[in-house]
């Protein structure tokens, strides 16, 4: 992988112009490919090594400095200023068929407590495949446009917005009638012509053809020139909303008339509709107009109409439970299964990959598609050689879903997966049983961080956006540390990350020597690296990669702790099988047995505690943020007990845990609050024994701040 880095002043004259020639040019190439056609080839970090080659030939050769002058334009800033969202952007849940729509019907009801006869209206619209877009008013005037991001940070997209307001129809400014401060958010969209026409326009000029019309509009705003984004026809529908300092009505459907009052293009095909049925009904209209709507949609959005009662249901985790997503279903195509290649991931899990003839499904093509396990290769009887329908739904990992009998060729048998890692420890292969003594479906690698490929996905994890986020550290980088030919600069677990600079420092060869590396990305590298050495509890936690501990859950825990040190030794003495730490676990609404096993055998390892020790070294690690501000009742431990009468319990239960609550089932010494209603029993009487303080529904509600009417 080494350069055979000869420094350029060793270079002979000849072979200077020949690399400062073929550098210029290449140059100029990924300019063009990265300005004018959003379809860079190479990672900024690439770019930046090829631009610091050449300064350094020049350097070495001034006579060759003059003529690249004008081919080398200046570097891509390949950044967008980032854009913190005031209301976070929610993603949706997805159902896939008439039965979950009726069950998200009903789970609404059940939710607050409506019967069947009570009436309860929900919208229907498309489910726009674009991207989505805030825009800021302030004072009636737009202030700033940003894409979703990760739902909590997006990128300022200003520029470009302003430069497609006419083929948009986004407003600059809203009517008096507009509240101060009114954030309106929708998708933004291409056309099926206008993304044929973008398209054939790419195939003339030599640049790239887009997949698809997301991918084109995705990339149509992404520009770094708002010139460019100007010559692209994006469109836009307004849906949704962030902050509004007052809003403009009660309900979903009365917010989006407003929008179209004040100038936003809406969509013309949201309904009202009073049951599930309705909903289903206008979702079988959509799926009709599909084929001739103009546009990429990929399901119908169903949303309860009532603001106030989508105030009461609040979310889960990322998605609200007022809102869903009925998807339209998967697409299809039929291509040959070329190997099966087996993939060792992060936890150890073997996953088989079907390598395919590439295809196209629904204007995606596809070459991999995942089998899952050994128990569904068995189940498909899939075999090299075979014949296979593969499916994909939105973005969802496409699948192979049944094997074309008939076009066997004779020579297929039927694939032996393998009882050993195909790691170089060439582990064993282990099938895990569940706590009910079954044999688990999932193979897996028990070599642990021993395990080469375990740990490369340990790193990539770790590295990965919603992790530590290390801008110029992504899997390509990491995949070369792990093995970097200088022992000295590896990066083999996390902790070393943050010992490369040094190492780097003390080292006789440097990383800027290694080909995709320069002097300016590697201090970008470092810098982007030193940014991080200050962490949040949540991400830290979210980065270990445990097993089972998603973002949501690593939230969880990071509030329930408060601090690292807090945190690391509650997960050692549950790991010492500590009675009193596993119940404060338990107690931790949406903590499950699997997790508290997961974290268990986490910090039950001596390997994985002194790693994360040595990591935690290098770190600061900031205490956990308290739940959307302080309220009377954060970090309280409350129980619901009898019935209430003003809340269902799952909506008393949210709301409590919205506020930084916890809600635990039993009454125990470190309850705080026992609220109760009619036909409380024996945990009314336990809270009196234990002298904790019962309250009413009335009473708590005043003490959370709603009144009780
Ligand atoms: S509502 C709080 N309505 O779908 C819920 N989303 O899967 C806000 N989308 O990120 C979303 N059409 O980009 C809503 N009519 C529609 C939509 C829509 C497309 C996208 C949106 C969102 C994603 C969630």
């Amino acid at each position: 992988m080494a350069k055979g880095p000869i420094t350029a002043k060793d270079l002979l004259p000849m072979e200077a112009e020949i690399e400062h020639q073929h550098l210029a040019e290449e140059i100029e190439r990924h300019d063009r490919l990265y300005h004018a056609e959003d379809a860079p080839e190479i990672s900024d970090a690439e770019y930046d090594a090829l631009r610091a080659r050449l300064v350094e030939i020049e350097a070495a050769f001034p006579q060759l400095a003059s003529r690249a002058g004008t081919a080398v334009g200046s570097a891509p800033s390949g950044k967008f200023a980032k854009i913190r969202h005031r209301v976070p952007m929610l993603s949706l849940g997805n159902v896939f068929s008439t039965e979950e729509a009726g069950e998200f019907v009903a789970r609404v009801r059940r939710f607050l407590d409506y019967p069947v006869d009570k009436p309860l209206a929900f919208t229907a619209e498309p489910k726009i495949d674009g991207l989505s877009l805030s825009l800021r008013y302030e004072k009636r005037r737009l202030v700033s446009a940003a894409t979703r991001g990760d739902g909590a940070e997006g990128e300022d997209v200003t520029a470009n917005i302003r430069a497609v307001l006419a083929s948009t129809g986004i407003p600059e400014t809203l009517p008096a009638a507009a509240p101060d401060i009114a954030e309106i958010r929708g998708e933004i969209y291409l056309s099926h012509a206008d993304f044929q026409a973008i398209n054939a326009r790419q195939a003339e000029i030599g640049g790239k053809i887009f997949a698809n019309p997301r991918n084109a509009a995705a990339g149509s705003l992404r520009q770094i020139d708002p010139k460019v984004t100007a010559s692209r026809p994006l469109r836009f529908f307004a849906y949704a909303w962030g902050e509004m300092s007052s809003a403009p009505a009660n309900t979903q459907s009365g917010m989006v008339e407003a929008f179209a009052r004040w100038g936003f293009p809406v969509n013309p095909l949201m309904r009202l509709c009073a049951d599930a049925e309705a909903l289903v009904a206008h979702y079988r209209l959509i799926e009709r107009e599909r084929p001739v709507i103009g546009y990429d949609i990929d399901g119908v959005v169903y949303k309860v109409d009532d603001l106030e009662l989508q105030r009461r249901l609040g979310f889960v985790a990322r998605a609200p439970r007022w809102a869903v997503a009925h998807k339209f279903p998967a697409e299809k195509a039929v291509t040959r299964l070329n190997a099966i290649e087996i993939q060792v991931g992060r936890t150890g899990a073997l996953t088989p990959v079907a390598k395919l003839e590439p295809v196209n499904v629904g204007g995606v093509i596809v070459s991999n598609a995942t089998l899952h396990n050994a128990d569904e290769i068995a189940r498909l009887d899939a075999r090299v050689g075979d014949y296979v329908v593969i499916q994909r739904a939105g973005d969802v990992i496409p699948q192979v879903v049944e094997v074309v009998r008939e076009r066997r060729p004779p020579e297929a048998t039927a694939f032996e997966f393998p009882h050993i890692c195909p790691c170089a420890l060439k582990t064993p292969v282990i099938r895990e049983a569940t706590s009910a003594g079954v044999e688990g479906a999932v193979r897996r690698c028990s070599g642990e961080f021993a395990c080469p490929f375990q740990r490369v996905e340990h790193l990539r994890h770790f590295v990965s956006r919603r992790a530590f986020d290390i801008e110029g550290l992504g899997e390509k980088q990491i995949a070369f540390f792990y093995e970097c030919p200088v022992e000295a600069l590896r990066i083999r677990e996390p902790a070393d990350i943050f010992t490369l600079e040094a190492r780097n420092a003390a080292s006789f060869q440097k990383i800027e020597n290694f080909e995709g590396f320069g002097k300016q990305s590697v201090v970008n590298l470092f810098a982007a690296i030193a940014a991080r050495r200050e962490i949040s509890l949540e991400r830290f936690i979210f980065a270990l990669g445990i097993r089972h501990v998603g973002e949501t859950t690593a939230k969880l825990l990071a509030r329930h702790s408060g601090t690292w040190l807090d945190f690391e030794a509650a997960a050692r003495r549950v790991a010492l099988e500590d009675p009193e730490a596993i119940a404060e676990l338990q107690a931790i609404d949406q903590i499950g047995p699997s997790v508290i096993e997961a974290l268990a055998e986490f910090f039950g390892r001596v390997d994985a505690v002194s790693m994360v020790d040595r990591l935690a070294a290098e770190l600061v690690i900031l205490p956990a943020e308290k739940p959307r501000g302080e309220s009377p009742v954060t970090g309280k431990t409350v129980v619901f007990t009898g019935s209430l009468e003003m809340m269902t319990r799952d909506e008393a239960k949210a709301r409590a845990e919205s506020l930084g609550a916890k809600v635990a089932g039993s009454v125990s010494k470190k309850t705080d609050y026992v609220v109760a209603g009619p036909g409380a029993g024996s945990k009314l009487d336990k809270a009196t024994e234990l002298g904790v303080r019962v309250m009413t529904e009335a009473e708590w509600l005043a003490l959370i701040g709603e009144s009780a009417v």
